[in-house]
């Protein structure tokens, strides 16, 4: 019998916090960072198919890759490798629906690799557990554990070494996506430049900002919120100061860039405010369009699963 198709959902990130330490020798910047999934998310679904491959919908679809360079379809061939079965030949597609602005700073493609991989834990009944899941997914890349794990997490390392961290509250943000992506490694590329060229300001110490999270007060939180990428995010796209400013304006209580951005995330002190923020941002005419999110939401999800067992 043919397996029924599994689908599981998954959320982007914002880095409340994200501090970059030195270039290492493998081309990757040590991290301290603090993840915190929101409601927005991709579907992903895998079915058995005869001819194996990747369909993508929804917003962006037409810019991410459709080929082997698809970060989900690296997953595919990892898993399939790992079970024995021939990565050339998988017999799976993937269906991706895309929620997840794509080269956001917000996580999609590694978003769409842990689903991939939970997806296909599940279609395959591979039965590897989370903390198995999660080493083959920071072979993947450093984002990927986390859309696994979701919530509130420091990650250190490359961002993969996760701890979970405690935000009992849930937080209100506007995301403001710009018309065109960033490259991470460019952004990388930048800070790093930026640093030879003169001092940029480094973000402080983890540690008060984990008390704002467990204390659930957003206007603390907003006080602490920082991002070393930010700085080259602004430098590779001016405008992006002028978006951050009017989400102020717009009455956040903070902005910060996302990750390598260029999307930038808005605090809001509730969820009637973040409605507001979000209107009046988006007729402000500084990005291409407004969303409102909330978190912390969970990791990778099976959301349907029509098998009897
Ligand atoms: O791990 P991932 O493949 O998602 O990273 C994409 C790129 O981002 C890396 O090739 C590297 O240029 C940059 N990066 C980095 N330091 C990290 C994470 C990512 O320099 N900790």
């Amino acid at each position: 019998m043919v397996p029924t198709p599994i689908t599981v959902r998954v959320p982007a990130k914002v880095n409340l916090h994200l501090a970059v330490g030195d270039p290492r020798p493998d081309g990757y910047h040590e991290l301290i960072t603090v993840f915190q999934a929101v409601s927005m998310t991709d579907e992903v679904t895998v079915l058995v198919a005869d001819e194996p491959g990747i369909d993508v919908h929804g917003e962006g679809a037409d810019s991410v890759p459709t080929g082997p360079s698809n970060l989900a379809w690296k997953a595919v061939r990892l898993l399939a490798e790992r079970s024995e079965r021939d990565p050339e030949e998988p017999g799976v597609r993937l269906s991706i629906s895309k929620g997840i602005p794509v080269a956001g700073g917000m996580a999609g493609g590694s978003a769409d690799a842990a689903a991939a991989l939970l997806a296909l834990n599940h279609l395959w009944r591979l039965e590897l557990g989370r903390d198995e899941l999660c080493d083959i997914a920071a072979q993947l890349g450093s984002d990927v554990p986390f859309a696994l794990q979701g919530g509130t997490a420091l990650g250190t390392g490359r961002g993969e070494r996760l701890v979970p961290v405690l935000a009992r509250h849930t937080f209100h943000w506007v995301i403001a996506l710009d018309r065109r992506g960033l490259e991470t490694p460019t952004v990388f590329g930048e800070l790093d430049r930026l640093r030879e060229e003169s001092k940029p300001n480094r973000v402080g110490e983890v540690e008060p900002l984990l008390e704002a999270l467990a204390s659930g007060d957003p206007r603390q939180l907003a006080l602490l919120l920082g991002n070393d990428l930010q700085a080259a995010a602004v430098s590779l796209r001016p405008g992006l100061r002028r978006t951050l400013r009017a989400g102020v304006q717009a009455g956040a209580l903070a902005g910060i860039v996302s990750g390598s951005g260029p999307t930038c995330a808005f605090l809001c002190t509730d969820a009637d405010s973040a409605v507001r923020v979000a209107a009046e941002l988006s007729g402000a005419g500084v990005c291409r369009t407004v969303r409102v999110a909330q978190g912390p939401v969970p990791g990778a999800r099976i959301v349907s699963d029509d098998r009897a067992d």
